[in-house]
């Protein structure tokens, strides 16, 4: 499938601000990345919280965005937040369906977590994405970027034709390049602007 920039949407804001202004109805997943609170240098956002502040903060974020209307979740917790996983998605409404393993290197891996408004009619099938983990982005500084084909694996696996997807935490646009070149339509939101340009440029080259 062509990819196509026109059908990608990228906001630079907070997502909680942005998320109130998206018309009701308008994604159909999330697939994100969110940050892991394990103190990396961001910008804005305060990677070093009180445990219980980042889990009530990341759940609002996930309540807006199924009161948006995303029926299903598909996001990287960090594997040391596998056993709270709960906090975040029960305040959504959401049931884990499935679990996919990032293998990152021998005995290195981390999981991508699937959630669903249940009943959901598209079963998610376990499975394994060998990829290394990449370096820092050179242009933006962004300080963890995700492998580009680890996306376009997930959301081969997740999305649906048509389906909308939308990542709350677009970082250098990992998942919406993905989504462009699966023929998706994806809304993508970063509050850091030199990580919103480095995506916003991504976005725009993925059709060249
Ligand atoms: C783990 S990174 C995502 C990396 C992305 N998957 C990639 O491959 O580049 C998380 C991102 O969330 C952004 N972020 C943190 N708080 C945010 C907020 N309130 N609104 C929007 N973006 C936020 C950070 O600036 C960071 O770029």
């Amino acid at each position: 499938m062509r990819p196509d920039p026109a059908d990608i949407t990228l906001h630079l804001g907070d997502c909680e601000d942005v998320l109130d202004r998206l018309p009701a109805g308008s994604v159909d997943l999330v697939v994100t990345d969110p940050p892991w609170n394990l103190g990396l240098r961001y910008g804005r956002h305060d990677d070093a919280q009180p445990p219980e502040r980042y889990e009530a903060w990341l759940a609002r974020v996930v309540s807006r965005c199924t009161d948006l209307g995303a029926r299903r979740l598909v996001y990287l917790p960090g594997r040391h937040h596998l056993p709270r996983t709960g906090t975040v998605l029960e305040p959504a409404g959401l049931t884990p369906t499935a679990v996919l393993r990032w293998q990152r290197a021998e005995g290195d891996w981390e999981p991508v977590v699937v959630a669903d408004v249940v009943p959901h009619v598209r079963p998610v099938a376990p499975g394994t994405f060998h990829a290394p983990r990449p370096g820092p982005d050179e242009a933006s500084g962004h300080p963890c970027p995700k492998p580009p084909a680890l996306l376009a694996w997930l959301l081969r696996r997740t999305a649906w034709p048509g389906a909308t997807v939308l990542d709350p935490f677009a970082g250098t646009g990992t998942t919406l390049v993905a989504a462009a070149s699966l023929g998706l339509r994806a809304v993508g939101i970063e509050q850091e602007e030199r990580f919103w340009v480095a995506a916003t440029v991504r976005v725009a080259g993925c059709a060249a």
